[in-house]
């Protein structure tokens, strides 16, 4: 059976990040042929286009990753109405030079969890928006917009309220689909 590597992109370097947990909890939920590896972004230098021509060593490993995977998943919370800083950095990044992205062609998912009503909403369509421009297809759906209560994870870092395991299950199932769906067509070029 064939595995499907998944990039996954954290937009929060806290410690104790919602964001991150989520990361880690999903991958518990995901069909077999599924593999997630987390990809570093606290390293990366402030993006400069004066370094275009010598990429630093983080930034060499970030697209090397992502090259190397069949699909990226994007977790990451809201920060005042978009997505941090941090994330856009990486994305910027990996981008470039022009014509060399390593996000091209690539299949990706988003979601997020924030401690607001709306759960990222507004971050998840300003990424979206990125996305769209680095020629990235996107679930659509199912959307996923978390906002964090008291439960939310478990003890052991697994989701812990069921409903939300449900439709966080549903959402890896589609994306799973989708990657798979997305390299067939690309082996089959
Ligand atoms: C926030 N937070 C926030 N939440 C939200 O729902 N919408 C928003 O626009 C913002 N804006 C915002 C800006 C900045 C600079 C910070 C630090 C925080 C709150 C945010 O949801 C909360 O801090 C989450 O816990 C951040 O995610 P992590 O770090 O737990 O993954």
């Amino acid at each position: 059976m064939m595995t499907y590597r998944i990039a996954v992109v954290v937009g929060s370097l806290r410690r104790e990040s919602f964001n991150r947990q989520l990361a880690l909890a999903l991958p518990r939920l995901a069909p077999q042929g599924m593999e997630f590896v987390p990809v570093r972004i606290d390293d990366l230098p402030l993006y400069n286009q004066d370094d275009d021509a010598r990429q630093a060593e983080p930034v060499r490993r970030l697209k090397s990753e992502i090259s190397g995977a069949q699909g990226v998943l994007f977790v990451t919370p809201e920060y005042n109405r978009s997505i941090p800083g941090v994330l856009k950095n990486a994305i910027d990044h990996a981008s470039r030079p022009y014509g060399q992205s390593a996000w091209a062609g690539k299949p990706a998912a988003v979601i997020g969890v924030s401690v607001g009503a709306i759960g990222t909403a507004i971050a998840q369509q300003h990424l979206r928006n990125v996305l769209a421009y680095l020629d990235m297809p996107t679930l659509g759906q199912p959307e996923m917009f978390i906002q964090n209560k008291p439960g939310l994870f478990a003890a052991d870092g697994s989701i812990g309220a069921d409903d939300t395991k449900k439709f966080l299950q549903k959402f890896v199932e589609r994306f799973a689909e989708f990657v798979r769906q997305h390299a067939d067509a690309a082996a089959a070029r």
